[in-house]
């Protein structure tokens, strides 16, 4: 046999075997003699170093400490999931759909929602040729490398149907066993232990070393295809048929739902299966199954109309209110804080909790030294529900509410109901700027990696920044003065700020912090509007007219651009250069597909299409052939749409087209 015929068997034999193991979970040789197969093909490796492939499974760990993640765009964007949280909410949910498709004419695929973290992976010609985080969703970080180590993860797909480029979505998670073996050795070793198995695999996952990432046992479930070229699915059940045939671990527990009763059962039945599993889900997910209708429904913002996550209820605790103690927000809004005897509830430590204001402490009528319920669901604030009354002790005391600001000891202003409390030093008090500065250099707002709270701390302690502009005139010798500081991360960090002033616009308007104005809605002024200027210049019914702005929102955007205290800081931004550009929220969102158009169309001129496509990225050409994705097909349409239908090309007819560009807005 020859070498290279040697080394291709040794490879499919390796990628076999980590498939039965991993995916499978059905090893059929020996760890002793799977060793031999990687030292065999390690040692043909090296000595014919001019044959090695990427695809090797010897390739997936580099010796390389990398720099930093670089950022990486997402060929479509990656959605979130709209939830509810009862019986209720699932069945409008259900008819609306209903409505909208027609009784009977669409099922249901429903799997488990994993609490863990989604990462797109690409592959080319069936080659893993990248992996990224999240992230906003646009776009997030190359973890490539980490990714590569994870051997569930195949380098290369297994099967004859190989897409020419397929981007494949799924969660990256920790099963509770690997969860706690790692807590145990961090333990062992003294070193910090992970709250819950999430973020122990976001943490190992995004290691610069990825020798790490490759000892921390990390699992992965495929759900779902982002960009595909050269492939295409009638439904999601055969979508995840076709991501198990190409060797992902596609998890157990989808399945297909008729009607609404089924989906309710499958809610139910998986949640008496969640004590068992070795994962964390939160929820089940519903979508639609069949492509066409999920297409037909269309997106909101940032989720699709056609899938939901029906969460399960929060899990809760008992603990004992050991203090309530107040802080102060950015806004200057003074909030009671709970501080709880520590206790493990929804898969985390909780020490503090929200009270939100005095209202809630006098309605929920807890006090301190009682016994009280909390809650706490995913990511959420944990929060307290109510005080177990035949466990008050006798010397349980009502809060007493503060006099000063519990930051800067300024005046505090109660608002009409007496219930909010408001510190009216603004600029001058430093725990609103805390609050100010971190929501600025925050992930979604300027993405200031590095800054985090101890370091803002520390900057405002020392008075080196006072406002979120004067981040912008820190340089590598005032950094270097800080506790603890040393000079190459004073170095990374004045690069990381640099780099931040080239933003877009959503996150522009998102960290300036207006009011009510969340990372969704920022994004949609900036959709809209496209410039800063015209926001500013907008007023209460323009506004209105955007998704998700009612009265209040666009009365605080009025007035804070009204300020000329914000006004300042604007212009001040700008001086520091801080430039922001309008990026589309799904701008480029037909990145490399290939479209043909054909026919009349009754709402667009061909131009009109052409353009529109290729303003999403799409290439859009003249003659139909085997490379060709979608065929766009108006009226009277002639050859191009037999050929279109010969080859098997997608036709998008005249009364589909709106359903299908709303994808790709
Ligand atoms: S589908 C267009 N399926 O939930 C639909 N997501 O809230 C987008 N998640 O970022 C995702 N389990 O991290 C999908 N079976 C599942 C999921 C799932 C967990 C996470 C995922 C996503 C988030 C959206």
């Amino acid at each position: 046999m020859g070498v290279e015929s040697e080394l291709y068997q040794l490879r499919e034999q390796i990628r076999d075997h980590d498939y039965r193991y991993y995916v499978l979970d059905e090893p059929i040789i020996a760890d002793s003699d799977y060793d031999k197969l990687m030292q065999a093909l390690l040692i043909l490796e090296a000595k014919h170093p001019e044959l090695v492939t990427r695809d090797s499974p010897s390739q997936r760990v580099s010796g390389m400490v990398q720099e930093g993640f670089q950022p990486m765009s997402h060929g479509r964007p990656m959605l979130s999931l709209d939830n509810c949280f009862d019986k209720d909410s699932f069945q409008t949910f259900y008819q609306r759909i209903d409505e909208k498709l027609g009784s009977g004419t669409w099922t249901l695929a429903a799997e488990p929602k994993l609490d863990g973290l989604a990462v797109n992976l690409t592959y080319e010609k069936g080659q893993l040729v990248s992996a990224a985080t999240r992230g906003d969703g646009q776009s997030g970080e190359d973890i490539s490398t980490n990714v590569r180590t994870m051997r569930v993860i195949p380098l290369k797909l297994r099967s004859q149907v190989i897409p020419e480029y397929i981007e494949i979505r799924g969660e990256v998670i920790m099963t509770l066993s690997a969860f706690n073996v790692l807590n145990a050795r961090c333990l062992d070793q003294g070193q910090k232990t992970f709250v819950n198995p999430r973020n122990a695999a976001a943490g190992s996952l995004r290691q610069l070393d990825a020798n790490i990432t490759a000892e921390r046992s990390l699992h992965f479930f495929a759900y779902g295809v982002g960009v595909a070229k050269g492939i295409s699915f009638v439904t999601h059940a055969q979508m995840l048929e076709q991501l198990a045939q190409w060797g992902l671990p596609v998890n157990q527990l989808s399945t297909l739902c008729k009607n609404l009763n089924e989906a309710e059962s499958y809610y139910q039945d998986l949640a008496s299966k969640r004590p068992s599993l070795d994962y964390g889900i939160d929820g089940a997910v519903f979508k639609i199954n069949e492509v066409d209708k999920q297409a037909k429904l269309g997106y909101t913002g940032r989720a699709p109309r056609y899938a939901i996550a029906y969460k399960y209820p929060a899990e809760e605790a008992q603990t004992l209110l050991e203090n309530i103690s107040f802080q102060v927000g950015r806004s200057g809004a003074i909030t009671p804080v709970a501080k709880l005897k520590s206790v493990f509830v929804g898969g985390a430590n909780v020490q503090h909790a929200s009270l939100h204001n005095l209202h809630e402490v006098h309605r929920k009528d807890v006090r301190v030294g009682d016994t009280v319920l909390v809650r706490r669901a995913g990511d959420v604030i944990p929060e307290v529900i109510r005080p177990i009354l035949s466990l008050r002790p006798p010397h349980a005391e009502h809060v007493k509410p503060p006099t000063h600001c519990p930051s800067c000891q300024g005046k505090i202003a109660i608002k009409d109901d007496g219930m909010h409390m408001l510190c009216l030093r603004g600029d001058a008090c430093s725990g609103q700027m805390l609050g100010q500065i971190k929501h600025f250099v925050s992930r979604k707002a300027m993405n200031i990696d590095g800054l985090g709270d101890k370091i803002v701390q520390m900057l405002l302690a020392e008075s080196l920044v006072r406002r979120p502009v004067d981040l912008y005139y820190l340089n590598e010798n005032s950094v270097a003065t800080l506790p603890r500081m040393g000079e190459l991360s004073a170095a990374n960090l004045i690069q990381a700020i640099e780099q931040s002033k080239a933003v877009s616009l959503g996150r522009f308007i998102y960290a300036l912090g207006i009011p009510e104005v969340g990372w969704a809605t920022a994004n949609q002024l900036a959709n809209y509007f496209g410039d800063l200027q015209a926001i500013m210049e907008a007023d209460t019914a323009i506004l209105e007219r955007i998704n998700d702005v009612g009265e209040v929102v666009a009365a605080n955007i009025v007035s804070y651009f009204a300020d000329d205290l914000y006004k300042d800081h604007i212009v001040a931004l700008q001086q520091a250069g801080v430039t922001w550009h309008h990026e589309h929220m799904h701008d480029r969102s037909m990145l490399g597909m290939r479209i043909v158009i054909t026919g009349k169309f009754a709402n667009f001129s061909r131009e009109e299409l052409t353009e529109h496509c290729e303003v999403l990225g799409a290439k859009v050409s003249c003659s139909v052939s085997k490379k060709t994705d979608v065929l766009l097909c108006g009226e009277d349409a002639g050859s191009k749409l037999t050929k279109a239908q010969k080859i098997g090309v997608q036709i998008i007819s005249q009364e589909n087209l709106d359903s299908f560009l709303s994808q790709y807005r």
